[in-house]
């Protein structure tokens, strides 16, 4: 496989008709004639946007003639050349960088830049055949260094041009093309993604169920990078890490301590493993964004209380098994996780930190002790540390990239044999190779300097999205705009600012959480969450609104599609993958948006997809049509409903696990939701948005659940296109076309 890094050069006399201009081009064609790529360029323009080309090169030559280094301009130029090497080595401590030079020596380069530097050639003195070998050595040197293990194996078991007789059956991709749809698909993908689709026959590329070759060295090597004491590659998502690590440690009628706010595949864990769930309640606050779980809350006698309370729990001083906390919430806020150990170490055997969205926390100071695992944590005395990770969040992994990562404790080592029975449990035993790479490759980039430089950056572009914000508000004075949710007066003026900005302090209006404990809670600011006018945080309706809901289907025809919508708000994230045009032009979407609301355009002109699917909304005016949706908001004070509805006494009636063993038994009714309150579900219920899961099976419906479905109802059937859709509820058209909205209950006994 032949990969292209050119060796990138920069002089200003490159493209000159004088000495060094046809010195520096003599070398080019020797570069060439060894079979390298080469570009020249006459200056580095601005010096951090050039040094981004750290990752397209293989070496670096500067070229400085003697007059740089001698006349007037010598500390100019030294100064230039400190700033390249530093902002090169911010990011990359490994490339190499060559000066090119006259007759200056190394008497004339001070100390910091020389030891950054792979040699110092001399334009008159070698033959520029020599220096080109001498250079594509040291780039091949380094390219050859660049892939981690098992990646390295792929690509040469991908290039080795072996027949295969194992599976997949498309051999290679050649299967593709034995049709035309085939042809396309092959085409579009290209070879080296289906030469690469192997199967886990091929001895060389090692096995991840077994952890083996070089799949085992690559989980190795991201364990050093992520300065954890185990690593596993999981190809089917952190859905699945999260049910690897249950079933590693719970079984069935074992006591869990679990987030109220969590992922629903904690909650199909805990319905797999049969544990009994005491849940630790977050706040909300009126925009509709889950907040902190209070400190007070894992104080170890409130969960002894829960337990004590809980009508399942038998042995009431059982040892729980685990502790599942969502770090970061959904809309960005952490943990102070040694606060979290100090209080529950010991007492609770593991404690695992769902860490789906915040894999690039251990990369950079920035984050303290505010994610699971990373370099210099302390171990807990007892208890086991997991943090299960989506690599393909906000790393560079495919979809479903995700891994586990483990602290061993003071007194316990991670037994990985018998871990590994529940990673067996939940692996295909066809895992997808490339997403193995990606796994590896995401890792490897996060590597000291350049993850760290990566996260800066992702933090960065966060924060100047922020100040742009802040100065179209600014501008545009009285009139509206749009806030991004966080301490916005604690926004620094340029640069990342301090972690200490960030913090969740008590009862800061910003938030709307309450009474929070000092330095429990920080915002993580590469997740921005963006609030639309009409309601504010003390759960107050404007005369008039703009539903997020409407804005997004807006900014979706126009390219810009959003990772979560609420009522009055929407969720964007700055991965390692921002860049300035992607979140500039949200902000001019953003104004487009403005404009059109303002001269109420009519949706034909502006929102012409969504109304060739709903012509009913063709001739409104955007901003009628956001004032009627506002208005049913106001209405059925919508943002207090759903605040209760969450925070609402969640009654167990039956264990998770035996309100499902009802529906596997199709021992269940379906209820009319006019029917429902008092009634057992035997499924899960998730409103979207928020997309968190409300009632799990065995828990009984209360009034203002109840109310709140009955809401959706009238919502969708008055809003077409714009329905509330609850995952768990069934739609079913009577006749007449009426539509009945039912939950899957546990059946009653017939009196
Ligand atoms: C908190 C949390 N945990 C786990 C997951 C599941 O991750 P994946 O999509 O990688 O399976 C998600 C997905 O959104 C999540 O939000």
């Amino acid at each position: 496989m032949r990969f292209h890094f050119p060796i990138i050069i920069i002089d200003e006399d490159f493209r000159s008709e004088n000495a060094s201009g046809f010195g520096i081009r003599a070398l080019v064609k020797a570069i060439e004639g060894e079979g390298m790529e080469a570009l020249g360029v006459t200056s580095y323009g601005d010096l951090s946007s050039f040094a981004q080309q750290q990752s397209r090169g293989s070496a670096f030559i500067l070229s400085v003639d003697d007059e740089e280094l001698t006349s007037d301009e010598a500390e100019e130029t030294i100064a230039e050349l400190r700033a390249f090497v530093q902002e090169i080595r911010f990011r990359n401590a490994e490339i190499p960088i060559f000066l090119y030079g006259e007759t200056r020596t190394s008497r004339h380069i001070p100390n910091d830049v020389l030891r950054e530097l792979h040699g110092f050639i001399h334009m008159f003195e070698d033959t520029p055949e020599f220096i080109a070998r001498y250079v594509v050595r040291e780039a091949k040197a380094y390219l050859d260094s660049l892939a981690p293990p098992f990646f390295r194996a792929l690509v040469h078991y991908a290039s080795d041009g072996s027949y295969s007789w194992h599976c997949p059956g498309h051999s290679g991709g050649v299967a593709f093309l034995k049709s035309p749809v085939g042809h396309m698909f092959h085409q579009f993908f290209g070879e080296n993604m289906l030469r690469a689709d192997v199967c886990n026959a091929v001895e060389e590329l090692g096995q991840l169920l077994d952890h083996t070759g070089p799949i085992a060295a690559s989980e190795r090597n991201a364990a050093r990078i992520t300065h954890s004491d185990h690593l596993f590659f999981v190809t089917n998502g952190t859905s699945t890490s999260n049910k690897i690590v249950w079933n590693s440690t719970v079984a069935p009628g074992d006591i869990v301590v679990v987030d109220r706010n969590c992922h629903k595949s904690i909650l199909h864990s805990i319905i797999m493993t049969g544990a009994i769930p005491v849940f630790l309640m977050p706040t909300r606050n009126n925009y509709g964004i889950i907040g902190p779980i209070p400190k007070s809350e894992f104080k170890w006698e409130n969960i002894q209380k829960k337990i004590a309370k809980n009508p399942f729990i038998e042995d009431k001083n059982a040892m729980p098994r685990v502790l599942t906390i969502t770090q970061s919430t959904y809309d960005g806020v952490l943990y102070n996780v040694e606060e979290i150990k100090e209080e529950l170490d010991g007492k609770i055997d593991t404690l695992h930190f769902d860490e789906a969205w915040l894999p690039h926390a251990a990369f950079h100071d920035f984050y303290g002790d505010y994610h699971a695992i990373g370099k210099d944590r302390a171990r807990c005395k007892e208890s086991m540390v997991f943090s299960t990770q989506s690599t393909h969040k906000l790393l560079a992994g495919l979809s479903q990239a995700s891994q586990i990562l483990v602290q061993d404790s003071q007194t316990r080592k991670l037994d990985k044999d018998l871990f590994n029975e529940a990673y067996l449990m939940h692996t295909s035993t066809s895992p997808q190779y490339a997403i193995i790479a990606s796994c590896d490759v995401a890792a490897a980039m996060m590597e000291e300097p350049g993850g760290t430089a990566l996260v800066e950056e992702s933090i960065q572009e966060a924060m100047e999205f922020r100040r742009a914000m802040r100065k179209v508000d600014e501008e545009w004075g009285a009139d509206w705009w749009f806030k991004v949710w966080g301490p916005d007066d604690e926004l620094a003026e340029e640069g990342m600012g301090e972690r200490e900005d960030w913090m969740l302090k008590a009862n800061e209006r910003w938030h709307g959480f309450g009474n929070l404990a000092e330095g429990f809670n920080m915002l993580d600011p590469i997740k921005a969450t963006i609030i639309t006018p009409g309601l504010d945080v003390d759960g107050a309706f404007g005369d008039s609104g703009i539903p997020a809901g409407i804005l997004t289907k807006y900014l979706a025809e126009h390219g810009i599609i959003v990772e979560k919508c609420g009522l009055y708000s929407f969720f964007i994230m700055f991965t390692i993958g921002i860049t300035k045009g992607r979140w500039n032009t949200l902000v001019t979407e953003l104004q487009q948006f403005k404009d059109d609301y303002d001269k109420n355009e009519p949706l034909w002109r502006v929102m012409p997809e969504f109304v060739a699917k709903h012509p009913r909304y063709e001739r409104i005016g955007l901003a009628d049509l956001c004032q009627q949706i506002h208005d049913v908001y106001k209405l059925h004070n919508v943002a207090r409903l759903t605040t209760d509805m969450y925070l609402s006494e969640m009654e167990p009636a039956m264990r998770p696990t035996d309100a499902w063993s009802m529906m596997a038994h199709r021992k269940i009714e379906r209820v009319s939701i006019d029917e429902l309150e008092g009634r057992i579900t035997a499924m899960l219920v998730t409103p979207y948005p928020p997309g968190i899961p409300l009632l799990i099976p065995g828990e009984r419906f209360n009034k203002t659940i109840v109310d709140y479905l009955k809401f959706a109802r009238t919502f969708n059937e008055r809003f077409p296109g714009f329905e509330t859709d609850v995952h768990g509820l069934v739609k079913e058209k009577e006749d007449g076309g009426v539509a009945r909205y039912c939950v899957d209950c546990v059946a009653q006994p017939q009196p």
